[in-house]
């Protein structure tokens, strides 16, 4: 309900409209503008910087301190103390899993791992060279021409059995569109193996050896997951949710987040990270320097990768989680010498000593450390937005799932238009 109330006086308009403020349980208020609508105004927020498309109870973040919740828990303790499929739970349903809640759920998803054999026929499509996220959009908006027995938006037990379904088969598509990618057989998933635990094997295992599994990249990876779930309404969740007001099935709506997440500037930050760090090439104090200033130079379109965020005007709570991991798992494969990692390391002290970027809040986000520790384990550069969009599928269907546990209307933002006033067609 609204609590206080903002008066808009607009010239030309003989009376000021009054407009409700709501309040939420954390974070700014809210201004309903809805009405403007009806006095033939519209608001004006190109890229929505200071835009609520929604009420949601899932992720909390405050930019200015660099805080994340996820259900009201600090994404730092859920990283240190909790695991992925606990996580999913808890962003899903709302609460933390009792033991006997947390067993169910996980033997659901441990046992929805496979997909329909028939599936496999879809890679044969792609050229062998596509990029892994090009396989994952197209497979995972076309799961829906196989799972129509649930998927009935109105009802709650079809809704969770598409998350369970989506949650569990993911990371058995990106394996194999990842072992497509590189010429080898599938690896089908494996009962007795844990979430993290199962994707690398999927990953990694070949008929000619047995893979073993490394305890400290299983839990990496685990982390890695965990720290990327959920992000409030980020792009790719923000597409999710205006596909899913249209009343368009899962697969689908995460289908179109999956296309979302692969720009640069979002997800693809963290392949494009590695490619920086690549052209930067030699970790001499000069030649950082000479990138650094390529990234303040206006007329230069080369920006830091993994630097800077539309909400964090401080650390990415992930970041710091994710270079304590970036740590342990290169200390783990002796790597701790790694030239990226030397790189990245100065790169960010110089960045956060110079006043380019201070003076524009712009520190480490979540994908400045994930990219190297996903190379350490020997995944390729490729993958890395596969595996965010692995991650994100459990925030992009907790979305989903919550937008349609209440009422909604379709998206249907307008537009300033700038275009041509109405003419005749000039040809007789
Ligand atoms: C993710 O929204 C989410 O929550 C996303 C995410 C999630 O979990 O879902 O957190 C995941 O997408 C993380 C972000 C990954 N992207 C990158 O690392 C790409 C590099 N970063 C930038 O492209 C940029 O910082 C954005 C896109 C992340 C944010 O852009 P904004 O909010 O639109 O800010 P902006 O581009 O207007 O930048 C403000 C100023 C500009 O300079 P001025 O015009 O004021 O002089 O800062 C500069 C920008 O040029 N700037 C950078 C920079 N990022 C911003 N300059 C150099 N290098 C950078 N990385």
């Amino acid at each position: 309900m609204a609590d206080r109330k903002a008066t808009l006086t607009v010239d030309g308009l003989d009376k000021a409209i009054e407009l409700p403020i709501y309040s939420g349980s954390l974070g700014p208020d809210v201004i309903d503008v809805r009405a403007l609508g009806s006095e033939g105004l519209f608001t004006y927020d190109p890229g929505f910087m200071a835009t609520s498309s929604c009420q949601s109870a899932i992720t909390y973040i405050d930019g200015g301190k660099g805080i994340l919740l996820h259900r009201g828990y600090p994404i730092d303790q859920l990283a240190s103390k909790s695991n992925f499929v606990e996580v999913c739970y808890t962003l899903l349903f709302g609460e933390l899993p009792n033991e006997e809640q947390y067993a169910d759920f996980e033997s659901r998803i441990r046992n929805h791992t496979m997909v329909h054999d028939q599936i496999n026929n879809f890679f044969k499509g792609f050229r062998r060279d596509a990029h892994p996220m090009s396989i994952l959009c197209g497979v995972v908006g076309g799961l829906a021409a196989f799972y129509h027995d649930h998927m009935d938006i109105t009802k709650e037990e079809d809704r969770v059995i598409s998350a369970i379904r989506l949650i569990a088969k993911m990371p058995t598509i990106a394996a194999m569109s990842h072992k497509y990618n590189v010429g080898q057989p599938f690896n089908y998933p494996r009962n007795d193996l844990s979430y993290a635990e199962n994707f690398l094997y999927m990953m990694f295992s070949n008929p000619c050896e047995d893979y073993k599994i490394n305890p400290v990249c299983a839990k990496a990876m685990d982390r890695i997951f965990t720290l990327h779930a959920d992000h409030e309404q980020n792009a790719s969740t923000s597409t999710v949710r205006l596909a899913g007001s249209t009343g368009a099935n899962p697969f689908a709506c995460i289908s179109a987040g999956i296309a979302a997440l692969w720009g640069p500037a979002h997800g693809g930050a963290n392949e494009a990270v590695l490619n920086m760090l690549d052209e930067i090439g030699d970790e001499s104090e000069e030649n950082i320097q000479r990138f650094v200033d390529k990234a303040k130079d206006k007329d230069d379109p080369f920006k830091l990768m993994g630097f800077g965020h539309r909400v964090y005007r401080n650390f990415d709570p992930r970041a710091k989680v994710m270079k304590e991991t970036c740590d342990e798992v290169l200390a783990e494969l002796g790597l701790a010498d790694d030239p990226q990692l030397k790189i990245a390391k100065r790169l960010e002290q110089i960045a956060l000593e110079d006043e380019y970027f201070i003076e524009r809040k712009l520190y480490p986000n979540v994908d400045f450390y994930s990219g190297i520790i996903l190379k350490a384990m020997g995944i390729p550069t490729n993958m890395f937005t596969v595996i965010f969009a692995v991650s994100r599928t459990i925030g992009w269907i907790s979305h989903w799932h919550e937008m349609h546990s209440d009422s909604y209307k379709i998206g249907r933002p307008r537009q300033l238009y700038t275009g041509h006033d109405q003419r005749d067609y000039p040809k007789k």
